[in-house]
Formats: C-alpha cells, sequence, structure tokens
C-alpha cells in the first residue's frame, strides 16, 4: 500500500470507533450551520446547498463519489424516490456499513454502492446525469484527476457539484504543514488556492463553472465541533454558547491541525 493510501486509511480507522453509538450521526461531513446547533440539520444542509444546482428528475443518474456511510444517499432518494444513485468509495468498513443501510432501508433497487477510486473507475462513457462530492475530493488521487475522470462520466448537458476544502489564501507549505496534510490524508498535489481549482475544471472541459465561498457556515462550527470531540464527531449536537473572542483561536488551530482554511461549492457543466 502505497503511503497515501495508507494515510487515508489511518484517518477513517481513528473515525472507526466513534460511529458505533447509535446516537452519533453517521454523516461525515462538516455540516453547513444556519439556525441550528444540530449535527445531522447542518449535515443534510450541505448536502441540499451543494445539490441545489442539480434538476433532479425521474430516472437521474447520480455518481456519489466518496459517500461515507450512504447517509447521504437515503437522505437524496427520500428527497428524489425516482432517481438512481451509483455510489464509490474505498475504505471497506464504510462500504459495508453503507450497504447494510441500504439493504435495512430496502434501497437496493435504486442505489449500488461500491468499493472503487472515483479517479479511475470502471464505468463507460456519458453514464451520468450528475456528479456529487460531498466533501471528498481534496481526499482523491488526485482532485485534478478525478475532474477528468467526471467530465469523461458525465452526459452531455450534465453537471459536477462538489463541496470541497481549500487551504488558506497565501499557505505556506513547510515541515509542518506537510505532516497535518498527512495526518489529514490529502495529497500535496491538491494544495492550491480557488483561482487554480477553477482554472483546473476548466481544463478538464467543464463550463459555466460557479464557485460559492461558505467558509463561515462551515468553518468555526467545525472548529467548535473539534474541540469539544477531541477532533471527531462525538455528540449530536454542538455548543454555541462560545465566548465570540475564542472563535478566531479556535479557526487558527483548526487551520492549523487540518490545513483546512477555506470551504467551497463548486459547480459545473459538461457541454
Ligand atoms: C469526509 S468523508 C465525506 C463522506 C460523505 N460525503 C459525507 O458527507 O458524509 C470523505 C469520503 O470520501 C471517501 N474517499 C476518499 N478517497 C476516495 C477515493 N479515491 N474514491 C472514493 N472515495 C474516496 C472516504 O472514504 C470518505 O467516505
Amino acid at each position: 500500500m502505497d503511503n497515501f493510501s495508507s494515510n487515508l486509511l489511518n484517518v477513517y480507522q481513528a473515525a472507526e470507533k466513534n460511529f458505533t453509538k447509535s446516537d452519533i450521526s453517521l454523516w461525515l461531513n462538516f455540516g453547513y450551520w444556519e439556525n441550528t446547533n444540530q449535527v445531522e440539520k447542518a449535515c443534510e444542509k450541505l448536502l441540499d446547498e451543494t445539490i441545489s444546482q442539480f434538476n433532479i428528475v425521474k430516472g437521474s443518474k447520480i455518481l456519489d463519489a466518496g459517500f461515507g456511510f450512504g447517509v447521504q444517499d437515503v437522505y437524496i432518494l427520500n428527497k428524489f424516490p425516482e432517481c438512481n444513485i451509483v455510489g464509490l468509495n474505498v475504505i471497506d468498513y464504510q462500504v459495508a456499513k453503507a450497504n447494510e443501510l441500504i439493504q435495512e432501508k430496502n434501497l437496493q433497487e435504486k442505489v449500488l454502492l461500491l468499493k472503487e477510486d472515483v479517479v479511475s473507475t470502471s464505468f463507460a462513457n456519458e453514464q451520468f446525469d450528475f456528479v456529487l462530492a460531498v466533501e471528498s475530493a481534496f481526499h482523491f488521487y488526485t482532485r485534478e484527476n478525478f475532474f477528468k475522470e467526471a467530465y469523461r462520466l458525465l452526459k452531455p448537458g450534465g453537471k459536477i457539484a462538489l463541496a470541497d476544502c481549500l487551504p488558506q489564501v497565501d499557505f505556506v507549505m513547510d515541515i509542518e504543514f506537510k505532516k497535518a496534510a498527512d495526518f489529514m490524508a490529502i495529497p500535496y498535489q491538491n494544495y492550491y488556492e480557488i483561482e487554480t481549482y477553477l482554472h483546473k475544471m476548466k481544463n478538464a472541459g467543464f463550463e459555466g463553472i460557479v464557485s460559492r465561498d461558505i467558509s463561515n457556515h462551515v468553518l468555526p462550527y467545525a472548529a467548535i465541533e473539534m474541540l469539544a470531540s477531541n477532533g471527531w464527531r462525538s455528540s449530536s449536537s454542538i455548543d454555541l454558547n462560545i465566548d465570540p473572542s475564542l472563535i478566531d483561536k479556535l479557526l487558527k488551530d483548526f487551520t492549523k491541525i487540518t490545513t483546512i482554511g477555506k470551504y467551497y461549492i463548486i459547480t459545473a457543466e459538461k457541454h
């Protein structure tokens, strides 16, 4: 196993034990926080914001790149019961647990969840109407390879949407930063600012590219959650009664530990 794959395994193995308690949400994203202190609500909202440009109709085929525990696929199917989803993930226990959930909800006819790397999939060209990557593309080796693969897999007229983590503006890739990047399983090749990100999408062939900086709705809350839970999700809500003067420090610590300083939703089309 290469270093990068073992970093990824370490990150999610460290998380595994946190997700065995029945009251802990199985969502694995930081959430979009607005008028709530509930983890599940914030995670659902992040998905809603990410797919808001998808006009999902009967028969739409969605590729879910990095499905976590599959809760987002159940959520999408509750809202759009007549679409079909193929999800890909590389972590065995997540694939197994997600498939249990799909069986339990009796959604096997609608969702196929596979263990496959999203940067080199087994699918033929132009299979999907939508490609979705909720807080997963920063892990891919590389994100740029994923852009090319997503473009290949989309039908003409198809759309891509990503909720994604970026470093802070003017980040410095020193030894400490690289250590944190390894800890987060983020390949060094994925570190660039939003302008380069959009340029790489354009190079992959995408058009109508739009980015939205949602850092303020995500990162302060992720920092509060990290402080409360020692890094991983361990409660169903967060305490918002934090002294505002502390938030800046929490955010700085969060960025230092995770390398994440910006958070965007990016959408684009294949013409
Ligand atoms: C932060 S989690 C987000 C999970 C989910 N989207 C959610 O919001 O709950 C990132 C996910 O991407 C998956 N992932 C990372 N690299 C991948 C790859 N190369 N191919 C497929 N999935 C990958 C991880 O296993 C994990 O499930």
